[in-house]
């Protein structure tokens, strides 16, 4: 695996499948939301992916909540290839494109807390992010009682 080379780069519409295998992978499992491939082909742009000798192997994206705020979502590892830096480099990826749009604020919210702290991310009140709140939370199921943490890094 050391000697694998990985390539982060954003999503086009061939990825549809593998992102929505997934995401609907992980939303069985209540970790994230799924999503449908019409809705993933709206937002192909918002995705970055991951590929190791061009397989797929995990992806991220980013959703704009406000002028200056984006939130990460849909970030995961197939299995098989978690714990080799991949999630990072989708993380580091994902940074540089909030960035390039002129973005200084990047939250998630997130079960995986040690991930993003250590991806230098701080754990915040998630009431700090009011656009948030009438956006994807309306359609989840997890509305009234949301366990998972709000974490953000303001950008450079
Ligand atoms: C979270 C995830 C994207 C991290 O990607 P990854 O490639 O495995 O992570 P990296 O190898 O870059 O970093 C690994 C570090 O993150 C931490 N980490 C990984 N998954 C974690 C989790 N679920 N909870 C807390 N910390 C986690 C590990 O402790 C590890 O730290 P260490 O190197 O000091 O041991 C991946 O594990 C995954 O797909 N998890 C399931 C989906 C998920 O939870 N997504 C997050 C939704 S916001």
């Amino acid at each position: 695996m050391q000697t694998l080379h990985v390539l982060c780069r954003n999503a086009t519409n061939e990825d549809v499948d593998s992102l929505y295998q997934l995401i609907n992978g992980y939303a069985e499992k209540g970790i994230m939301l799924p999503r449908s491939r019409e809705a993933l082909l709206r937002s192909i742009d918002t995705f970055v992916i991951a590929e190791i000798e061009g397989k797929f192997v995990g992806c991220g994206a980013l959703t704009k909540l406000g002028d200056d705020l984006v939130e990460i979502r849909s970030l995961g590892m197939s299995e098989g290839y978690k714990g080799y830096g991949i999630g990072g480099l989708i993380v580091e990826q994902l940074i540089s494109n909030a960035k390039n749009q002129g973005i200084s604020k990047i939250m998630a919210l997130t079960y995986a807390v040690s991930f993003f702290v250590k991806n230098g991310f701080e754990v915040v009140d998630k009431e700090i992010f009011p656009e948030k709140v009438w956006t994807d939370c309306m359609n989840c199921p997890k509305r009234h009682a949301c366990d998972e943490i709000a974490v953000l890094k303001k950008l450079q």
